[in-house]
């Protein structure tokens, strides 16, 4: 479908506002309205907004409320909660609000409530989190379960391994998780020589159980496990999956008592809250896993019902798209000043590059601007002695979200003000910079003057003017870290409705898999090789030569 008239006259209008302000820097920005703080923040399920550092005003927020009012962002979030099959080109719904819909509605779809099924699931995995953290589940030697291997990649991989490093200060030293994914050996070889087999669980998570590097890495701890315990038996004990698909768990060979089910109405990358959760759980408690599902409705709630300009998700997004269009900023980074959020960056990139890292809109046609920045991130006080001096000195606009714990979650003196002074500081010396004037004035008076003084200044002047969003929390409760993922969530969805994109499927990834397949069997010895571009077949025939013969 081609823009309507008042799209196109909302996009028009951002963009003449843009033209105004552009230019203008945020010192000034500041010293016009000394309201900017109060009138450029919200707050909503523990998270305190401050986006007063960003390139805007009052009047763009306004602006940005009427594209998304153009773009009908509202009748498209009540679609996606009503459970309408918003991922187009699956013919599907993304019901992730169902999986954390804590209140008593039904949800729907084709016909059927979910919230029976998703409430069974759960109760589910209270049983087996709470059999395991009594010592109940014992392994195939009458042993209780020490480690949880879990054995995925993607959103199998990603979510449930952020979210509980986020949550490690609620886990327990005699339970140990370790998260698994990559196809190389090393990864799981590397877990396997932590682990004792006899008090180790493994969680193999596939949505669709197909995936390669999932299956090989379960295969290999399969093996592992029966040749350690001697006995086929053994797996019943140590193995559990979750999964959409009951028939390839049952052929890989884990009995269906042990497999927990979710639905094909659920994205990998937004599984996190289904039993995609369950290493989470055992590792953190049921009880806790239920927090950060409550932490999520509540964001969810909010985003359905604040007006534009006071819905921290719609802000968010909406502020995403003015850098991304109006100032063509390709990427945005994510920046944690809180340790245990150091795998958000890496969550993120997924849920936002594989969402809306689109070309096309959902009827097919070329999107007209530009799609997801590439989103990049580390932990923030890392960063600072590493790429930051980029953000400070090069020469491209990077905007980024900072994200700030008031409270630690230990006890040791002296670190947390460190990190809050160091937080602040940075995203007012990215607002603010140094001046030629202030980089003179500081030279001087440390000493400076003459010819050199005046060669070392270009040097110390930082133009500033860089955008940050501060998100702001007492303390990453299981409830504050559910608002957390959830607000990015439906930001990301923000963008997408407002490219008119679907951010639910991921046609992208598969040629890779597709080319991987025909690649594997043509590096044997002796195989045919054939239809590749010169660089492949060459690649090819190098591995092919240099490889040691397979042991
Ligand atoms: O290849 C991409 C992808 O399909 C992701 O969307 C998904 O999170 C990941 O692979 C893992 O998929 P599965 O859970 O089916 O193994």
């Amino acid at each position: 479908m081609r823009e309507g008239a008042e799209v196109r006259s909302a996009w028009a209008a951002l963009e003449a506002h843009h033209r105004e302000i552009e230019g203008l820097h945020l010192r000034e920005l500041f010293a016009r309205d000394p309201n900017r703080f109060a009138e450029l923040s919200v707050e909503a399920c523990g998270i305190f907004m401050d986006f007063s550092k960003g390139r805007l005003t009052r009047g763009t927020l306004d602006l940005l409320g009427r594209l998304a009012d153009a773009v009908d962002l509202r009748g498209w979030v009540e679609r996606m909660f009503a459970g309408h099959p918003v991922n187009g080109t699956e013919g599907r719904a993304a019901l992730h609000v169902a999986l954390r819909n804590r209140g008593s509605e039904p949800i729907v779809v084709q016909g059927q409530d979910v919230m029976p099924e998703v409430n069974e699931v759960l109760a589910r995995m209270a049983r087996l989190s709470e059999a395991v953290r009594h010592g109940d589940w014992k392994g195939y030697t009458g042993k209780a379960i020490r480690s949880v291997v879990n054995i995925g990649i993607g959103g199998s991989d990603l979510g449930p391994a952020m979210v509980a490093t986020a949550l490690a200060a609620y886990g327990r030293p005699d339970l140990t998780g370790h998260f698994v994914s990559n196809l190389d050996g090393t990864d799981l070889a590397e877990t396997l020589a932590r682990v004792d087999p006899e008090t180790t669980l493994f969680v193999i998570e596939s949505k669709t159980f197909t995936t390669q590097e999932t299956l090989t890495n379960a295969r290999s701890a399969r093996a592992w496990l029966v040749s350690r315990l001697g006995d086929e038996r053994a797996v019943a004990r140590h193995f559990v999956a979750v999964s959409t698909s009951a028939e390839r768990v049952r052929e890989f060979g884990i009995d269906l008592e042990n497999m927990f089910g979710f639905w094909d109405w659920v994205g990998g990358r937004y599984s996190v809250w289904s039993a995609i959760g369950l290493p989470v759980a055992i590792l953190v408690g049921m009880d806790r896993f239920e927090r950060l599902l409550a932490g999520a409705h509540a964001m969810d709630e909010h985003f359905r019902t604040a007006p534009w300009t006071e819905n921290l998700p719609a802000i968010l997004g909406l502020l995403r798209v003015w850098y991304a269009n109006l100032f063509g900023a390709p990427t945005h980074a994510v920046l944690p000043y809180d340790y245990a959020l150091r795998l958000l960056p890496a969550y993120l990139q997924q849920l936002e590059m594989e969402s809306n890292g689109k070309r096309v809109t959902r009827d097919g046609l070329p999107v007209t601007r530009p799609t997801s920045a590439v989103v990049w991130g580390a932990p923030g006080n890392n960063g600072q002695h590493a790429f930051y001096q980029l953000l400070h000195q090069g020469t491209r606009l990077v905007p980024a979200d900072f994200i700030v714990a008031i409270e630690a979650q230990h006890e040791l003196p002296g670190h947390q003000e460190g990190v809050l002074a160091n937080a602040l500081a940075q995203t007012e010396a990215l607002m603010r910079g140094r001046s030629e004037e202030e980089a003179r004035a500081e030279l001087a008076a440390a000493g400076l003057a003459g010819e050199v003084l005046d060669a070392a200044v270009p040097h110390r002047v930082l133009p500033g003017n860089q955008p940050t969003t501060t998100l702001v929390y007492q303390r990453l409760t299981p409830e504050v870290l559910g608002a957390l993922v959830a607000l990015y969530e439906h930001e990301v969805f923000v963008q997408s409705v407002v490219w008119g994109i679907n951010a639910f499927d991921q046609w992208g990834v598969e040629l890779g898999k597709q080319l991987a397949r025909v690649i594997q069997p043509e590096l044997l010895p002796g195989a045919q090789v054939s239809g590749h571009d010169a660089s492949t077949a060459g690649l090819i025939a190098l591995v092919r030569r240099r490889r040691p013969l397979a042991r």
